[in-house]
């Protein structure tokens, strides 16, 4: 698949890009692109946002910037373009990215996400230019280019082949494998240890007993998660 992030910040993925599942998936011919606002603003001196109608604090992401940008990428006007790729727009009041969210997005050819930076997108970018408003939580970030990330890394470790041998996206939490649960524990050795032991059944050797077990621990822990969040332990006081 091929993902375009555009962004004021494209040198922030360096990072990202070092990641081992997702170095496997561009060496597969997946690409991961970048365009800068900045690079193809109409306006002078790089400017990109500016103050909001009506007042208020912070600045918005101007609606005619973001237009250039896609024109200069995609040599369209890009109120076609949401008709023909998702362009998803990261702000925090969009829909939230769950397993079944990425499933969608990672079964596309091509993405292209737009992050947004200061207060946010002016309202004409999300009506009219994107096809698609995402957020990774009921929280407010700086920008965009974190929730770029979490929705690349989810993406692409979905791709064949980008988690290598030895890790499977099939069966793990909230995947349609596990009926949209979270996953079960897993130990390793020692298998005792300050004597916490690791459950006898997965020493057991004996898979459908093992299978059982984990699709039971699943369940118990889907019920726990739904009911009543769990509490952090009692804090002493301060020595
Ligand atoms: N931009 C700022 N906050 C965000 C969030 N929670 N999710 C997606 N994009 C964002």
């Amino acid at each position: 698949m091929e993902i375009d992030v555009f962004t004021l910040f494209p040198e922030w993925f360096d990072w990202f890009e070092s990641q081992r599942h997702v170095r496997n998936a561009l060496g597969q011919g997946h690409r991961l692109e970048y365009v800068n606002y900045r690079d193809h603003t109409p306006l002078s001196g790089g400017q990109v946002d500016d103050t909001p109608f009506g007042g208020g604090a912070g600045m918005v992401l101007r609606v005619d910037v973001v237009e250039a940008a896609m024109r200069a990428r995609y040599g369209q006007d890009p109120t076609a373009l949401r008709t023909q790729r998702r362009v998803v727009a990261l702000t925090p009041g969009g829909r939230i990215l769950d397993d079944d969210l990425v499933e969608e997005l990672a079964a596309e050819p091509a993405l292209t996400l737009l992050c947004g930076r200061y207060e946010g997108f002016d309202e004409r970018i999300l009506e009219h230019l994107a096809s698609d408003r995402l957020s990774i939580g009921r929280y407010v970030l700086a920008g965009g280019e974190l929730a770029a990330m979490v929705v690349c890394d989810a993406v692409l470790r979905k791709q064949p082949g980008a988690l290598g041998h030895e890790e499977s996206a099939v069966e793990e939490s909230f995947s349609r494998a596990l009926g949209g649960l979270p996953e079960y524990p897993h130990y390793t050795r020692p298998a005792d240890y300050r004597g916490w032991p690791v459950p006898d059944v997965l020493l057991s050797g004996h898979h459908a007993n093992i299978r059982s077990w984990r699709l039971e621990q699943s369940r118990l822990r889907g019920e726990r998660e739904a009911s009543t969040p769990e509490e952090p332990p009692a804090r002493g006081s301060l020595p």
